[in-house]
């Protein structure tokens, strides 16, 4: 089982379409077990696999540790692909396990993961714009970090700043962790964007995977339809840039 964290500090990057995109390929295009974890109080993955509530066990439970493997994962529609959900209980179950100092506190996604460690291919954890308890948890549970970016200045700070904590974590938490790569988003063919691209691809810390993510208005209709972007729309950019990306990373992580 190969646990991917995909983050950045800065909101509105495209983690989440990226990690909808990618388990769905991985999934039904090459046959792997995958389970999204939805690691963010928004909910959003959880939203497009029509498993948002409160009725269910969610993220806040295995925060909490109320609940196991089992009793939290749910399946989608698609054959292959499982969820753990959140909502914004989240957010108050991040606070409680800063009050709780008697039991460990980062590694309580992991103590769930590793009930499922034989049936999943692949786990990937769609994270909030933060570095809160919850991202730590993803972080020390992964053995890869996933940084999708738009290319502006702000961007580039957050990354700065969340490769600092992937330190942290790797030193006291979890010393097999490593950057897989950033992945540009929402590229446009515009000086910006091209010029933005070339710096990261140069900055070798920053380990620019060679695919990156065209822009295309059929995104946003692709969540409102609650489709991943390949089903919505199998001829746009991002459809075949996704496709490609997915490619690059098994390659990188399977050889
Ligand atoms: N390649 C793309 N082309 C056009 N729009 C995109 C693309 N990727 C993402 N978007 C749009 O950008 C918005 C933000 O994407 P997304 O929700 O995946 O970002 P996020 O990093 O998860 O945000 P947050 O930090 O709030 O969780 C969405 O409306 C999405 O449809
Ligand atoms: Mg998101």
């Amino acid at each position: 089982m190969k646990v991917l964290t995909i983050a950045n500090l800065k909101g509105g990057v495209g983690k989440t379409v990226t990690t909808i995109n990618a388990s769905y390929l991985l999934a039904t295009g090459y046959g792997k077990n995958v389970l999204l974890v939805d690691n963010d109080q928004q909910g959003n993955c959880s939203q497009f696999f029509g498993v948002y509530g409160y009725d269910k066990p969610s993220m806040t439970d295995v925060m909490k540790r109320n609940v196991t493997a089992e009793q939290v994962i749910q399946h989608t529609e698609y054959a292959g692909l499982d969820i753990i959900p959140a909502n914004l209980s989240l957010a108050e179950a991040e606070k409680a396990v800063l009050m709780d100092s008697v039991t460990p506190q980062q590694v309580r996604l992991r103590e769930i993961l590793r009930q499922v460690k034989d049936e999943y291919d692949y786990v990937l954890i769609d994270n909030a714009p933060s570095l809160g308890m919850c991202v730590i948890n993803s972080l020390a549970t992964s053995d890869y970090l996933i940084i999708p970016a738009k290319i502006d200045k702000f961007t580039f700070d957050g990354i700065a700043c969340l490769l600092n904590q992937l330190k942290t974590v790797k030193e006291y938490f979890n010393p097999q962790i490593e950057l897989l790569g950033t992945l540009i988003t929402s590229y446009r063919r515009n000086d910006t964007n091209q010029q933005g691209a070339e710096w990261l691809k140069q900055a070798e810390k920053y380990k620019a995977f060679d695919s990156h993510i065209r822009w295309t208005d059929k995104m946003d209709e692709s969540t409102f339809t609650a489709e991943p972007v390949m089903v919505h729309s199998p001829r746009c950019g991002a459809a075949k840039d996704y496709k490609a990306f997915v490619e690059e990373l098994l390659r990188m992580v399977e050889g």
